[in-house]
């Protein structure tokens, strides 16, 4: 039988606008792609396909907010907090959205002790957010991660796919410049 996918679900606000509304096409790209698994032959197994229809989800959507959550949770006759449990466990799911640049300081112990955490307090500074918000206009994310295994380079600074070492306060301005031209 079919989970009750209906409790703990609430209704998005008003100023966060509902993306399968106001992103039809994308609605219909991610139940086409719901559809198309083979549920009816994975009886009792639907949670299998779990974490591959989030990532779908979240390539489709840039994010998982909670009206993409209910969709996959109903979809896969799973309820709403099993979706969500996946999506709190694993760091490369994120239920909120992310910037253009994804700016993630790395606090691991060695860039730790050779200032991380002054390096993260200059870039949310500058960029006047904290760590694991976006900026209102939606450039940057900022967010701080574990070792990334470039410890000779602390501290280190993942600028999206890029490793930027030996990152100094005096460089944050000029990576979130050199990032704002890029997005131009
Ligand atoms: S601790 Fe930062 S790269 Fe290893």
């Amino acid at each position: 039988m079919a989970s009750d996918t209906s409790t703990n679900v609430t209704t998005p606000t008003a100023d966060a606008p509902n993306l399968l509304d106001a992103f039809p096409d994308k609605r219909q790209a991610l139940e086409e792609y719901l559809d198309s698994l083979p549920l009816a032959r994975a009886a009792g197994r639907k949670k299998g396909f779990l974490i591959q229809s989030l990532h779908r989800a979240q390539a489709i959507f840039g994010y998982l907010p909670e009206e993409v959550q209910v969709l996959v949770a109903k979809k896969l006759e799973l309820h709403l907090s099993e979706v969500y449990g996946v999506i709190s466990f694993y760091s490369f799911f994120t239920d909120k959205p992310v910037g253009k640049h994804k700016i993630n300081v790395c606090t691991g112990t060695a860039c730790f002790v050779r200032g991380a955490d002054i390096i993260l307090q200059e870039f949310a500074r500058q960029l006047k957010i904290s760590e694991g918000e976006t900026s209102e206009d939606g450039m940057f994310s900022l967010g701080g991660l574990r070792c990334v295994g470039a410890c000779s380079l602390a501290p280190v600074v993942m600028v999206n796919e890029d490793v930027e070492g030996n990152v100094e306060p005096p460089m944050v301005k000029k990576i979130i410049r050199r990032c704002m031209q890029e997005g131009e």
